[in-house]
């Protein structure tokens, strides 16, 4: 399951594992976590080298159960921390080098590996998981998408959402690192129009009907 920001990404994905009895991971949460780590770290988040440099130093754990995904760091659980604004505003940056993705990228393979799952991010159809029976590139307006973010989040406005959204997205699918595309044999759903159990609805028979 891949799209950006607020296209309804998470709650689809968690929902669509529920339905079916399968794992669930969040590989946006990953990206976060090695982000707060490197904070945490007192990195120079604007010299990619020395993100490099440390890529694979953070000990990163994910639990892949959709009703309580849980994701440590060396041990700590970083849930909460993972969604504050710093991580957020800085989470692309760290996101767009090529080694830090290598990592992460490996260690998705080897959680996925371990059997069925619905994987949500940017790059798993494209890149993590191409040969995926099934591809889903969830998209909404940016004022709907926008909308989702601000009712989740306090002390934020609509139009302060917008422009964060617009400028991460803007960084996620520009990057030259494994950028957000729709991969070949995606299905793109609009989900601006439709209620979660409709969207969830329609992956479902999709499930149905490729597998
Ligand atoms: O889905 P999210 O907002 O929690 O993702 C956080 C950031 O991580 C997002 O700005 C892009 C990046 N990301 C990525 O580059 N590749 C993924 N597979 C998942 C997330």
């Amino acid at each position: 399951m891949d799209g950006p920001s607020g296209s309804g990404k998470s709650s689809v994905s968690r929902g669509v594992a529920r339905a079916l009895g399968l794992r669930y991971l969040d590989t946006g949460a990953m990206y976060r976590a090695m982000t707060w780590w490197m904070l945490q770290q007192g990195v120079d988040l604007t010299d990619p080298a020395a993100v490099a440099a440390r890529a694979g130093e953070p000990e990163i754990t994910c639990g892949t159960d959709p009703d309580g995904p849980s994701i440590q760091v060396g041990g700590v659980d970083v849930a909460g921390p993972i969604r504050e604004a710093e991580v957020t505003g800085a989470v692309s940056v760290v996101a767009a080098v090529p080694e830090v993705r290598a990592r992460l990228v490996q260690l998705q393979r080897e959680i996925i590996g371990a059997g069925d799952i619905v994987v949500e991010g940017r790059d798993i159809g494209t890149v993590v998981a191409p040969d995926a029976a099934v591809k889903v590139y969830l998209t909404a307006s940016a004022e709907a998408r926008a909308l989702r973010r601000t009712a989740e989040l306090a002390g934020t406005t609509v139009e302060a959402q917008q422009a964060a959204m617009a400028r991460r997205d803007t960084l996620d699918s520009t990057r030259k690192a494994d950028p957000l595309s729709m991969a070949d044999g995606a299905v793109e759903l609009d989900t601006t129009p439709l209620t979660l159990e409709e969207v969830i609805g329609e992956v479902l028979s999709l499930v149905k009907e490729r597998t």
